[in-house]
């Protein structure tokens, strides 16, 4: 096919490169299009058509439901590598050698201590604070604690801060859980393995030897690898376009958790289980409330469904339901709400409203029954996929700093008042 794309506008033609990834993906390259055309610019509300980027870090495929970190599959990721493993593979483009991962942890666990005076600012909020507005002040707070983190010109520097955040940040989403239940604030053991110690931090009683249990670990590891990242979402497009600004990792991250705390983004996952709550509470009528779901004078959605991509089942939402049986089972907990949620699934998937428009399950419809099932409070669920988008976020951030983009800056259409004289306020 030709690459060149032709615009014609008030009768004359302009010329526009086509270009192709490595998934055959297309892309008409506008740069040039302002300039040529005295001005005339596109819209996009929401970017639906519009690529910010060229990325080698993750492709997915919305129509067939494919999502691969780095050309590796999800599918094989979450069976077999483990999420400190897929957190290098996103930074650093390849699966680790044992003696790479080894190092990649050894240099995290010890930048895993936080600055005592960080607890002041964690002191400083209300106990009913939601843990992501907490989060994302904490995460740019690490700055004023960290100031080599703002100017990473180099990979070495690149490196330094990426260890850091990935050693602090689950200390943080520790103690902003234990803050709310009004636990002592802990390290856990850098002896064990990551997200064990995270396991060990978030649960650990200061009365009680903590025991490890393998089944929530397994399935605590495999939610964050399916959560590490999602190309240009919401809160990675943030990330982005804080850190195109220039500034240091920890502001652009921070960013991105406040953007992921929305309830049609991150927030979903704690949305889901609110509604499936209050389906059961309401008798359990899911028809009632997909009918409200339908209904566009009504601003209830389906929590859960949908996807600005993903126009077929949504892989990781195939992944996590199968790991909420096993997890339910396993713990032998029989919770009313995935027995809601899979009615309304299959409703959803027979309905010709949901059906037409292509909405299915997505990554978060299922993920907070397990996370329920965990004991992770429902406020900390979004804080949970925060965790896991971490190194999607960090991998995001440093190609778009090494491959020196430009900062982002959009243009408008203007539709407001034309030029019009001042008028002294006596006269108005
Ligand atoms: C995540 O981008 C990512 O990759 C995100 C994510 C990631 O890993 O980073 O995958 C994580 O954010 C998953 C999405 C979690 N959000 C939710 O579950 C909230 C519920 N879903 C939505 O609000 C919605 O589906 C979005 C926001 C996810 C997508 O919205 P779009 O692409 O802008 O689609 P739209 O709003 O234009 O909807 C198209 C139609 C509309 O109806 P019509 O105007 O055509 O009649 O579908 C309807 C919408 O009203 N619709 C829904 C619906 N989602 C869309 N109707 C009822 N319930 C829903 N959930």
């Amino acid at each position: 096919m030709s690459k060149i794309a032709t615009l014609e506008i008030g009768g004359k033609k302009y010329e526009f490169p086509i270009i192709e990834g490595t998934e055959k993906e297309l892309g008409i390259d506008i740069k040039t299009l302002r300039g040529a055309t005295d001005s005339v610019i596109t819209i996009d509300p929401g970017y639906k058509n519009t690529g910010a980027c060229e990325s080698a870090i993750t492709y997915l495929d919305g129509e067939k439901g494919i999502l691969r970190y780095r050309g590796y599959s999800i599918e094989e990721l979450a069976e077999k590598a483990d999420f400190l493993e897929v957190a290098y593979l996103l930074i650093f483009g390849d699966l680790p050698k044992l003696e790479e991962l080894a190092k990649f942890h050894a240099d995290i666990k010890e930048q895993s201590v936080v600055d005592d005076d960080v607890k002041k600012i964690l002191d400083a909020f209300p106990k009913t604070a939601h843990p992501m507005g907490v989060l994302s002040c904490l995460t740019s707070a690490l700055t004023a604690f960290n100031p080599s983190t703002v100017d990473v010109e180099s990979e070495e520097e690149m490196y330094k801060s990426t260890v850091k955040i990935l050693g602090k940040f689950p200390v943080l989403v520790a103690w902003t859980m234990r803050k709310q239940k009004g636990l002592p604030l802990n390290y856990g053991d850098t002896s064990l393995g990551y997200v064990e110690n995270i396991m060990k931090m978030m649960y650990e009683k200061p009365n009680e030897q903590y025991e490890q249990n393998n089944i929530l670990l397994n399935a605590l590891d495999k939610l964050l690898i399916l959560h590490a990242d999602h190309e240009q979402n919401c809160s990675t497009s943030t990330v982005r376009m804080v850190g195109s600004s220039h500034a240091g990792l920890y502001a652009s991250l921070s960013a991105g958790i406040s953007a992921l705390w929305g309830p049609l983004h991150g927030g979903a996952n704690q949305a889901v289980l609110e509604m499936l709550e209050a389906i059961k509470e309401d008798g359990g009528d899911t028809e009632k409330f997909m009918a409200k779901a339908k209904d566009k004078s009504d601003s209830f959605r389906l929590m859960g469904f949908g996807h600005r991509v993903y126009k077929n089942f949504d892989p990781r939402a195939k992944i996590i339901k199968v790991a909420a049986d096993e997890v339910l089972a396993d713990l032998g907990i029989e919770d009313p709400v995935l027995d809601i949620a899979k009615g309304l699934s299959e409703e959803a998937l027979r309905d010709a409203y949901f059906v037409d428009r292509k909405l299915y399950p997505n990554v978060d419809f299922y993920s907070g029954i397990i996370y329920r099932a965990m004991g992770i409070p429902v406020e900390m669920f979004t804080v949970m996929f925060a965790l896991g988008r971490l190194p999607g976020w960090i991998a995001q951030w440093k190609e778009m700093r090494m491959r020196k983009e430009p900062i982002g800056r959009p243009r408008q259409i203007y539709i407001g008042e034309n030029n019009r004289p001042f008028i002294d306020i006596e006269k108005r």
